[in-house]
This record gives structure tokens, C-alpha cells and sequence, in this order.
């Protein structure tokens, strides 16, 4: 056809077309970063590239996407309910979740992100007693009486987690799990220590986990109480206990059957918006 849709859409040139109306040609495809927009792109199947076989193109209809208000209300329907059952999030729907995160955008079509998923009881209370041991000891650190007199002026916002610190470990103690919420799946996004962009890339999985998540009647929690504990952690304990050790763990959600749904969404205070 000579359409050149694939010219004008593939981010690395590999198609050019040397003189206007003439045959599309490659140029370096080794420069290739397998993101598919020429094979998706292309409205007569005219491209055959070996990641993407005809059983991995699916042509679809634009108008069984979600409305923009069917979008809008899954975005004012997610909250992080965190009113858990003790339900376990049947399998299935865990892996379309996954599925889901692992459908967004990463920086250079990189895709070096990971998974892990961790429904163990077992595993899951260590978190949360790894949680709160880190805080504990960056409890201890900050009230040394050596250390809070100059520390406290210099950093009034870590100072106020102090008491956060204290009560968490308090109700942990009497069986109320504040860290994970009784969240019966953990999803541990991590990627290469040396991706420079996995906080990024990761948090954008995260938030498509989030709303497949939603549309499941799942509920799903941010875990920063716990991704803080990761950061504090010098030692990084709990990359050696989940195997990732190589690994940086970039965001981590909790995941868990809500004992009710909401029957309300709530209008939120606008950001301001600057228009330029
Ligand atoms: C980066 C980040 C960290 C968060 N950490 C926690 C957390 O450790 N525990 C928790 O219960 N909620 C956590 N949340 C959830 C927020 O408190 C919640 O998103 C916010 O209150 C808005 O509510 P919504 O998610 O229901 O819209 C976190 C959210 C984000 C974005």
C-alpha cells in the first residue's frame, strides 16, 4: 500500500522511505526496540516481524473501549478499601492483575520490570513484622539522645513519623495489622538496580494493577509503609527473602477481598491548573 504509517510511527526511523510515494525500506532494524507500533500500526498486516507473529496481532474495535465515562467513573470508583476479608483473591484474577501491569508503557520500551507475587500467610506476616522491625530501629536511631537535639530541626517531617512508628507497633502487638491491613496478596514490582527509569516504569504497572484490580471488585492498597522500610533498609532483608537480591524493589501494592464495596465516590478538591 505505501501508506507509511510505519515511517511516520516507529520511534527508531527503521522505516524510511527515500523518495515520496516510492518503497518503504529498512534502515538498521538491529536498532529495533520491539515495541510493535509498525505491526500495530498497520492496516494491511504487510509487516513480519519475528517478536510479533500473526497470533500476537489482534485487530480490534475502537468502539468497544471503555467511554470516557465508563473511565472516569473506574478512576473516581478506585479507593484503597482497606476494610479487607480474609478471602484469598482467587489466582485468576491475580494474574490478570499482573496482566494488567505488565500491558503499561516503560521507558525505551525496556520492559526489565519483574513480578513477585507473595500470598504465603507466612511470608506476608513477615513483611509486616520486617516493616516494623526497620521503623524500630529508625525509631531508636532518632531519639538517641545524641542524635535527636540537632536531627529533630534539621528534619521536622521524618520527626513526625516518630509517634506513627510507635503506634503501629502498638496495634501490631494487639492484632491489628496496620502495615498490610489483612491484605492477602502482596505484588512486588521491582526492576535492575541500574534502570534509570524504574521508578517510573514501575509505578506506572502499579497503577494499571490498580485499576484492573478495581474492575475485579479487588481491593488494592499502596504499600509505602513497607517500600519505605525497603529504602531504610541497608542491609536489604527483604530482597534477600523474596530472592531479589540483584533486584530494586520500586513499588509494592496490596491486594485483598474487600468485605463491602463502596456504594459512594467523592469529589476531591481540584488541583489548581496553571494554563500557560
Ligand atoms: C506512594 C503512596 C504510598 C502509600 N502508602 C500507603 C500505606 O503504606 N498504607 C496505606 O494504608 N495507604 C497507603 N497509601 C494510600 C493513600 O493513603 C491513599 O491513596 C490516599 O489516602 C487516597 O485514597 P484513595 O487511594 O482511596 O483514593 C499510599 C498511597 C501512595 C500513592
Amino acid at each position: 500500500m505505501r501508506c507509511g504509517r510505519c515511517v511516520r510511527v516507529c520511534p527508531s526511523q527503521i522505516f524510511a522511505r527515500e523518495e515520496p510515494g516510492g518503497a518503504i525500506v529498512l534502515h538498521k532494524p538491529e536498532n529495533c526496540i520491539v515495541c510493535g507500533h509498525c505491526v500495530a500500526a498497520c492496516p494491511a498486516g504487510a509487516i513480519d516481524h519475528e517478536c510479533f507473529p500473526p497470533e500476537r496481532v489482534h485487530a480490534f474495535d475502537r468502539q468497544a473501549l471503555p467511554s470516557p465515562e465508563q473511565l472516569e467513573l473506574l478512576l473516581a470508583a478506585r479507593r484503597s478499601n482497606r476494610a479487607l476479608s480474609q478471602r484469598p483473591v482467587p489466582q485468576e484474577w491475580l494474574d490478570r492483575i499482573v496482566a494488567a501491569a505488565d500491558r503499561a508503557p516503560t521507558a525505551s520500551n525496556a520492559r526489565e520490570l519483574g513480578y513477585t507475587l507473595v500470598i504465603d500467610p507466612s511470608l506476608l506476616r513477615q513483611v509486616s513484622e520486617y516493616t516494623l522491625g526497620v521503623f524500630r530501629r529508625l525509631e531508636r536511631m532518632l531519639t538517641h539522645p545524641l542524635v535527636r537535639p540537632w536531627l529533630k530541626p534539621l528534619l521536622p517531617r521524618v520527626y513526625r513519623y516518630v509517634p506513627v512508628f510507635v503506634r503501629l507497633r502498638r496495634d501490631y502487638a494487639e492484632g491489628r495489622d496496620r502495615i498490610l491491613r489483612g491484605a492477602t496478596a502482596l505484588l512486588f514490582i521491582h526492576a535492575p538496580k541500574d534502570n534509570r527509569f524504574a521508578a517510573e516504569d514501575a509505578n506506572l504497572a502499579c497503577q494499571n494493577a490498580a485499576l484492573m484490580a478495581e474492575s475485579l471488585g479487588v481491593s488494592q492498597i499502596y504499600m509505602g509503609f513497607v517500600l519505605t522500610a525497603v529504602r531504610e533498609d541497608r542491609h536489604k532483608r527483604l530482597n534477600r527473602m523474596l530472592g531479589l537480591e540483584e533486584r530494586r524493589i520500586c513499588a509494592i501494592l496490596a491486594l485483598g477481598m474487600p468485605e463491602f464495596h463502596y456504594p459512594n465516590y467523592i469529589d476531591r478538591t481540584p488541583a489548581g491548573v496553571r494554563r500557560l
